[in-house]
């Protein structure tokens, strides 16, 4: 039986992916190691907690000892490493724990697959790290990297990383570069729950700048997916795009969600823009499909419409979250934005 530690699997996408895996595949046992950081979330795995084929162990990926006595006696053949600091606005404020989890815990993770004899092990990585679009053209497995941001420059590093370890090792690693994730779990503090749960309690709508920058919007399902495509038939060493071929500028997004929940325009409040904001983000995703058969199939309308649902269903979770210590972060970050208004 193949066994995946997956780590930060208790985060967004990590959750997803974990409660996938238990739904669709009965010839795997999943380790999920996360450290429960103000993202990560036990809520977040309800239905596959506590299951045969699940382990739930809370552990930082950036100590390394703790982490080895964590995982003492508990083995696995795969790894899929999720676990991050993933907020560009926090990278911002202060880079620190992205350095620490992105980079060193990065590192940690490979010399501990490497000690295991780990088989495969994919890290997910992300766009960013290709830096910004202007008004045309897609990132491919071979833009160069040129992150913008302290979040993009840690993953670009844990990218670079995975590869000198392929490269000086024949570590068997492989890398997903992903576009802009959205569906239910996700933290409130990202565009689209932040919009959908400030709609619904009818606080204003923050909009950095102009609201024109586009992102290429994909279901986290549609990643998941293509995260198990590369996991199974992956090529070792390769990288690939994926993304949902759904861009979109940040202002329309916010207006469709406005429009979904029945609430006025005059919600949105345009904010200081997001300082070095990277204007556009496009995926060219061609290798994923052609080589592993992967394709997304979510459109964004139908995403959004679904994962609004959950959101309406689900104002138990997010409130919670808002109204606890993610409450100072959000008073502080935007009381300083509203203070130096777009004009
Ligand atoms: P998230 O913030 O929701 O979840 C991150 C998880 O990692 C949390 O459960 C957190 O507790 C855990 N974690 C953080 N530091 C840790 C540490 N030191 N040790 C162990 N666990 C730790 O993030 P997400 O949006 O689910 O992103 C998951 C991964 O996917 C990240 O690597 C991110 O860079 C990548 N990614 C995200 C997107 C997106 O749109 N959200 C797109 C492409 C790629
Ligand atoms: O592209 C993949 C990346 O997508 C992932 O690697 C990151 O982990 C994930 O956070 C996401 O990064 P972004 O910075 O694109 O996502 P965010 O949801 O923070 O912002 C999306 C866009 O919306 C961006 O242009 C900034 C804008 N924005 C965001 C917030 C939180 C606003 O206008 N107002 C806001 O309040």
């Amino acid at each position: 039986m193949t066994s995946i530690l997956v780590t930060g699997g208790a985060g967004f996408i990590g959750s997803n992916y974990v409660r996938g895996l238990a739904a669709s595949r009965p010839e795997l046992t999943v380790v999920n190691v996360d450290a429960l950081t103000y993202s990560g979330n036990l809520e977040n795995l309800a239905g596959v907690l506590d299951t045969p084929r699940h382990r739930f162990i809370r552990a930082d990926i950036a100590d390394a000892q703790a982490l080895e006595r964590a995982l003492a006696g508990i083995e696995f053949d795969q790894v899929v490493h999720f676990a991050a600091e993933s907020h560009v606005d926090r990278s911002i404020e202060d880079a620190g724990a992205f350095l620490r989890t992105n980079v060193l815990g990065t590192q940690v993770l490979i010399d501990l697959a490497r000690r295991r004899g780990v088989k495969r092990f994919v890290h997910v990585s992300t766009d960013e790290v290709y830096g910004a679009l202007g008004a045309t053209g897609l990132f491919s497995e071979s833009t160069p990297l040129a992150p913008n941001s302290p979040y993009a420059a840690s993953k670009a590093a844990s990218d670079l990383l995975v590869r000198a370890a392929i490269h000086t090792h024949g570590f068997p690693a492989l890398i997903t570069r992903c576009s802009n994730n959205y569906g239910p779990y996700q933290f409130p503090e990202k565009l689209i729950p932040l919009m959908v749960s400030n709609a619904l309690e009818g606080k204003p709508l923050p909009v950095y700048g102009d609201g024109m920058q586009v992102r290429d919007w994909i279901h986290v399902d549609d990643h998941c997916a293509g995260i198990e495509c590369v996991r199974e038939r992956g090529r070792i060493g390769e990288v690939y795009n994926l993304g949902g071929g759904n861009e979109r500028a940040n202002i329309e997004v916010v207006r469709g969600i406005l429009a979904a929940t029945g609430k006025p325009e005059s919600l949105i409040k345009y904010v200081a823009d997001r300082p070095g904001h990277d204007r556009r983000y496009a995926i060219d995703a061609s290798k994923a499909k052609a080589e592993l058969g992967w394709s997304p199939t979510v459109g964004f309308e139908e995403g959004l419409r679904r994962t609004l649902a959950w959101y309406v269903d689900n104002r138990e979770w997010w409130s919670r979250i808002k109204s606890g210590v993610y409450r100072d972060y959000y008073a502080r970050h935007y009381a300083h934005r509203v203070g130096e208004e777009a004009s």
